[in-house]
């Protein structure tokens, strides 16, 4: 049932209450309440809807109907701090958020959900007292301000206000938290967002269709369980600070990532083209793994182990078909 988690699994003493996981439908959101479930922690499921297919493929069917799901919008922050209070939530790991090319399709709408919904996890922190609370920022950061080598974006930039933000609760008010700036993250459920297409290429390989990766050249390399386990890490002990931090995984080029995918998938049509991923794929974890303690995922290991996930979801009739 956990079979995926189970790498990841870690000491549920550690915890003294609930945790409470933003975006609960998403990827990382996925994988980290199979973490959690897989690990005896207990956990609050928090997202717009009630969609669980992702945990599902991560987790299980059944693990993932048993979760306590609740179904609200981080921008109601009174709904967010009166659930937490209902909860008795200890920890809370904040992934809800709109991604690059949905904040350039809506930017108020990005705004209020990447920047105002990450004030509302904060200040609802504060009004309970936790002591424990992480948040997605984004490697998207570094393309900030414009004018660098990296691509600007506005989801960039909303996460540069959520980490500027979350520095000055830690200043003001001593809410301590963790951001955690995720690099390219691929694995099981991962299916949307522009760095998604190496993890839908897996896909389309299992279900025996042609797919083009339309980025090239070096990539970081963060697969899901790795990143939901860092995030947990950071929610296992009292914050003591507002920390910002990159969470790269290993750098190699998409070229590569694919030669290792042909070696399971010898028939598969995958081509690779266009220019690098705009943002830096090279970028050191020490100062993270010298704050946390999960564990790493070799790129061939992550490759191998999500084509084979995704043969056993195809056989028991649960991929998904790519759109
Ligand atoms: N996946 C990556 O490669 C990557 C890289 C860097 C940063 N991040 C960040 O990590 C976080 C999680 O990434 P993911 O890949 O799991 O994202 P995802 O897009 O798969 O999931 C995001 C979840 O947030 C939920 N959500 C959206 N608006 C909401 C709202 N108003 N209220 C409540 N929930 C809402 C969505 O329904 C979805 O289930 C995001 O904040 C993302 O910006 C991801």
């Amino acid at each position: 049932m956990y079979a995926l988690a189970e790498p990841f699994v870690t000491d549920p003493a550690q915890f003294d209450g609930p945790v409470l996981v933003t975006g609960a439908g998403g990827c990382l959101g996925a994988w980290t309440l199979a973490i959690l479930q897989a690990s005896g922690v207990p956990t609050v499921a928090f997202d717009l809807r009630d969609d669980r297919y992702r945990p599902a493929m991560v987790m299980g069917e059944e693990a993932a109907a048993n979760l306590i799901w609740e179904t609200d919008d981080i921008t109601d922050g009174a709904g967010f701090r009166g659930l937490v209070e209902r909860h008795g939530v200890r920890a809370i790991i904040h992934y809800a958020g709109l991604q690059v090319p949905f904040c350039a399709a809506n930017p108020a709408l990005g705004a209020r959900v990447n920047v105002e919904g990450t004030i509302n996890v904060l200040e609802a922190a504060r009004a309970s007292g936790i002591k424990r609370t992480v948040y997605a920022s984004s490697v998207a950061a570094h393309g900030m301000p414009p004018g660098g080598r990296w691509l600007p974006t506005l989801y960039g930039a909303y996460k540069v206000a959520n980490e500027q933000t979350a520095s000055v609760y830690w200043q003001d008010w001593q809410v301590p938290s963790v951001g955690l700036r995720p690099n390219v993250v691929y694995g099981v459920a991962r299916d949307q967002g522009v760095s998604a297409k190496f993890t839908l290429a897996i896909q389309a390989a299992v279900l025996g269709q042609p797919y083009e990766i339309t980025f090239s050249g070096p990539l970081s390399w963060l697969h899901a369980g790795e990143a939901a386990a860092a995030f947990i890490a950071a929610v296992s002990r009292d914050g003591d600070g507002g920390h910002v931090f990159d969470l790269n995984g290993t750098c190699d080029t998409v070229e590569n990532g694919l030669k290792i995918l042909m070696m399971v998938a010898p028939e598969a049509r995958i081509t690779v083209s266009g220019t690098p991923f705009p943002f830096p794929p090279d970028m050191d974890d020490g100062p993270v793994r010298a704050h946390l303690d999960y564990p790493s995922v070799a790129m061939a290991d992550g490759i191998r182990s999500t084509h084979a996930a995704f043969v056993a979801l195809h056989e028991a009739g649960r991929l998904p078909a790519l759109n």
